[in-house]
């Protein structure tokens, strides 16, 4: 079982309503986990940008990493492995969810010889204590979260990171009408991923939180705009 480090000790975190409710299909269920869990699905999701993405986030993030980093919700396919790697020590990386079948698929996935810590947590209300980290990366999952949920998140993520510390954010973003993608997305969104919307309509920046502006912000684009990559100096 994964380490749990409520808010709450001795109590799991609530399964968020949102996850129950529009992401059953993709993460809360074995049957979800089995059918994703295929990285050339996700690149087939990512339309073909899985490696650019994740390596774009490690890149962001350094080569040879020192002191303690966090990732904040696991992620299909070899992001973490690959995260994990670029420490001295495994266990300097922990790696956070909300729900224990995806703490369980990712002990699978990085074998039993680990040391990477995984912890079950939600991202809205981190249990680790203030300035703790030097970095994190938030990989795809703020459009995944109704707005109050997205804003707790990004507000514990500034505050477990250290100032001077980086945050490391890659998502979804709007890209031009005459992105030949700009229609399907939208359907899509729609369709299965409601709170994604948002990020198309707000940048990221109006969201930092006002008590803990970043001391530096720097944004690029990719995929003809469909997607953004956001480092943070806190
Ligand atoms: C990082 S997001 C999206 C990642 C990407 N679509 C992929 O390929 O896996 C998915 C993860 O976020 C987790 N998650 C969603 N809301 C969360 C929350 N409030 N706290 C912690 N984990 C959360 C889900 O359980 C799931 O494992």
């Amino acid at each position: 079982m994964p380490k749990n480090i409520s808010a709450r000790p001795g109590e799991p975190p609530a399964l968020p309503d949102y996850l129950l409710q529009t992401y059953s299909w993709a993460y809360v269920t074995p049957r979800a986990v089995r059918r994703f869990e295929r990285q050339w699905l996700l690149n087939l999701i990512l339309w073909g940008n899985f490696a650019r993405l994740r390596d774009a986030a490690l890149a962001c993030l350094g080569e040879r990493l020192q002191g303690r980093s966090l990732q904040i919700a696991c992620v299909y396919g070899d992001l973490t492995a690959r995260f994990a790697a670029r420490h001295e020590r495994q266990e300097q990386l922990d790696v956070i969810d909300v729900l224990p079948i995806q703490l369980d698929n990712l002990r699978r996935k990085l074998g039993p010889a680990s040391k990477v810590g995984l912890h079950l947590a939600n991202s809205a209300e981190l249990p680790m204590p203030t300035a703790s980290y030097e970095r994190a990366l938030l990989f795809f999952l703020l459009h995944e979260q109704p707005l109050p949920v997205r804003l707790q998140t990004i507000r514990q993520a500034f505050r477990v990171v250290k100032p001077g510390g980086k945050i490391v954010l890659v998502d979804y973003h709007r890209p031009p009408r005459l992105h030949p993608l700009h229609a399907v997305m939208a359907l899509v969104f729609k369709a299965l991923e409601p709170y994604a919307l948002d990020l198309w309509r707000t940048p990221l920046d109006a969201w930092w939180p006002a008590d803990m502006p970043p001391a530096q912000v720097t944004r690029r684009t990719c995929f003809g705009g469909l997607y953004q990559i956001v480092e943070v100096i806190r």
